[in-house]
């Protein structure tokens, strides 16, 4: 490219954003295993609303804990950052997997990501949407539409697999029955798991976690967040909202809300100028969780941009006796 066109680097949120997921991860990891689901949500809010509001942006969050009377903090709809541009939208889950963290169990991650005003898909009243995920070799091969079988076989052929070795990560829900009998039906490997499918996604694209899809039924908001990385990882995510009972259909009628659509990563999020941040909370196949040895707490995430297709993992060492010293947050 000649200097003419090629772009001046800018700036990289996600480099700060990090600093957001790393205090939350550590917020909750005292509380693991501890079964004190609400005490480390709140921990972990409480992290990440501080740190967030130090970074020089004017965010709203779009995904957040809740509506403003349910939740105290990072609601929808509220600013986070100290109300300098860029504008953006912000999508939170302090917590992916509070029940893991509760229970001392594996996959859960503290996440952020963030993209240009107006870009983020609106969830609606809508929380359940059917998707399938998948890393960079089958991003051109999938179509949410098609069987399970036709799903595999393609994805094996783009990756140079057989079916037999490919692994399809699942949420452990009595409504995933069927897609588990027919991925069983057609040989491939499958990893449940009992929550946490924004992880799950993006295993499904990141090199060495030994699952090639996600396949199956979990949050609206989470797909919107694994979209936000998966830009970045050259993956895909295809989606179709999932109403779970009548008032949900009817709701949905009401709303307008189209439940044909096959919603692809480019609707989930418009712009490819995406960031997106996960720390580990607790150990998985994507991210360390957080661990403490000599008077440190060690945190492991990915920072990662649509832009430029750039994911970086970072490895902190955080004091604690030096950040009880300076910080409010309890780490
Ligand atoms: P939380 O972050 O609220 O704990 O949600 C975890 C999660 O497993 C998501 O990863 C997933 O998308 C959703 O819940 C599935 O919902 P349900 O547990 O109702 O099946």
């Amino acid at each position: 490219m000649d200097t003419q066109t090629a772009q001046k680097p800018t700036r990289n949120i996600a480099l700060e954003l990090v600093r957001v997921t790393e205090a939350a991860a550590m917020a909750a990891g005292r509380f693991f295993g501890r079964g004190e689901k609400l005490d480390a949500d709140g921990a972990a809010v409480k992290a990440m609303r501080l740190l967030m509001n130090e970074i020089d942006m004017d965010g709203r969050v779009v995904i957040g804990e809740g509506e403003k009377d349910q939740a105290p903090m990072l609601y929808n709809g509220e600013h986070v950052g100290n109300g300098e541009p860029p504008y953006l939208d912000i999508a939170v889950d302090p917590i992916e997997g509070t029940e893991l963290v509760a229970k001392g169990m594996p996959n859960a991650i503290a996440t952020v990501a963030a993209a240009p005003s107006g870009t983020m898909f609106d969830p609606g009243p809508m929380f359940y949407m059917s998707k399938i995920a998948v890393g960079p070799e089958a991003r051109d091969v999938i179509d949410i539409e098609a069987p399970v079988e036709d799903n595999l076989n393609k994805i094996a052929h783009a990756k140079g697999m057989e079916v037999d070795e490919l692994t399809v990560v699942i949420l452990d829900r009595p409504r995933h029955e069927r897609l588990i009998s027919d991925v069983r039906a057609c040989g491939a490997r499958i990893r449940l798991i009992p929550a946490g499918d924004v992880a799950g996604a993006l295993m499904a694209a990141w090199p060495g976690t030994g699952i090639d899809v996600l396949m199956g039924i979990g949050g609206t908001p989470e797909a919107v967040l694994a979209a936000c990385g998966l830009r970045a990882m050259r993956g895909a995510i295809q989606g179709i909202l999932w109403p779970r009972n009548a008032e949900d259909h009817q709701q949905a009628l009401e709303a307008g809300i189209d439940l044909t659509r096959v919603l692809t990563l480019e609707d989930l999020v418009t712009s490819a100028d995406t960031f997106f941040v996960a720390t580990g909370i607790s150990d998985g196949p994507l991210l360390d969780g957080v661990s403490y040895s000599g008077g440190f707490a060690h945190t492991h995430s990915l920072v990662a941009r649509g832009l430029t297709c750039t994911v970086r993992e970072i490895f902190s060492h955080h004091h604690l006796g030096t950040l009880t010293a300076i910080s409010s947050i309890a780490y």
